[in-house]
């Protein structure tokens, strides 16, 4: 592939060589000096459209840690603001001398709209309503380390799935790599079209937690709500579907608890939940950057020997 634009478009055996490659990168983030020259004389270069704090900052890093050139730009404070359109800024940075774009952008289709006309690998970092590959990957990354094997594993993701990019590009993940996915959610929060995907899909938060060995909770993303989406306030969607000490106990003991970031604590899971030793959500911050340089190394070096 020249890009990473989503986990539909992967085999599971392209998702495994990418998960073995952050493994090896993983371990050169062990080593007192972490950088290695794989990505000498790259450009990479990280459009963002939306914010982001673990994305962005985790690609740089990636990126330098490979060697790279690296350069941010924030549209907020780019030609964009002066109605420069996406593809437009992208034809300029890749004047600029960029190998790779990653991009963030609030519409479903973007990163694949700019895959289509620029030479440049392109990154989804994240696009509106649709994937979010490179963070299923260090999701992905994240159970395996702990759990050994994807492959049997029952995970849980609730919350608001009709928004999340996350849940979208961790259902292709988990299911490709053999796990029994579940959802839950209030009704008006779950798409349609999940069980032909395989996808059981669950109301009561109780019931969906039974046995889970991954518990994946999800950011209500109130940013992208339209008024004709019906939701309970705060306090109900706590009570019904929010990650406490006592649900949790329905899960394995060893079930892990994770979430994308950023966090509301105490609406979607209570401040003890996140604290716990098994909840590895700041762990899944730190895989980002060993996933983010094994992408980035791939599509860098692919066709080479
Ligand atoms: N998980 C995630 O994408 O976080 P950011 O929005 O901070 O990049």
């Amino acid at each position: 592939h020249k890009d990473l634009l989503g986990l539909a478009d992967l085999s599971p055996e392209e998702i495994e060589h990418i998960l073995e490659q952050a493994e090896a990168m993983r371990e050169v983030l062990e080593r007192e000096i972490k950088k290695v020259p794989a990505l000498r004389g790259r450009v990479v270069v990280n459009l963002f459209y939306e914010p982001s704090t673990r994305t962005r900052f985790s690609f740089e890093l990636a990126a330098k840690y490979l060697s790279a050139e690296t350069v941010s730009v924030a549209a907020a404070t780019a030609s964009v603001v002066k109605g420069e359109g996406l593809l437009d800024t992208a034809r300029t940075v890749e004047a600029l001398g960029a190998d790779v774009v990653v991009l963030r952008h609030p519409s479903a289709g973007a990163a694949a709209f700019l895959a289509r006309h620029v030479k440049a690998a392109v990154i989804n970092a994240g696009d509106g309503m649709h994937e979010h590959p490179t963070q299923a990957l260090l999701d992905l990354f994240t159970v395996k380390r702990h759990k050994g094997r994807i492959k049997g594993l029952t995970v849980t993701i609730v919350g608001d799935i009709l928004h999340s990019r996350v849940a979208r590009s961790n259902i292709w993940g988990f299911s490709k790599l053999g796990a029994r996915v579940r959802v839950c959610g209030p009704a008006t929060l779950i798409p349609p079209g999940l069980e032909e995907l395989g996808v059981e899909v669950y109301y009561q938060l109780e019931e969906a937690l039974e046995g889970a060995d991954v518990v994946y909770v999800l950011r209500l993303q109130r940013e992208r709500f339209s008024e004709q989406t019906f939701l309970p306030g705060p306090e109900e969607y706590a009570r019904l579907y929010g990650l406490n000490r006592e649900r949790l106990r329905l899960a394995q003991p060893d079930a892990l608890v994770m979430h994308p970031g950023p966090m509301n604590r105490g609406l979607e899971i209570a401040a003890e939940v996140a604290e716990l030793d098994r909840a590895v959500i700041e762990e899944q911050v730190t895989n980002g950057v060993a996933v983010r340089m094994a992408c980035l190394y791939l599509l860098m070096r692919r066709g080479e020997a």
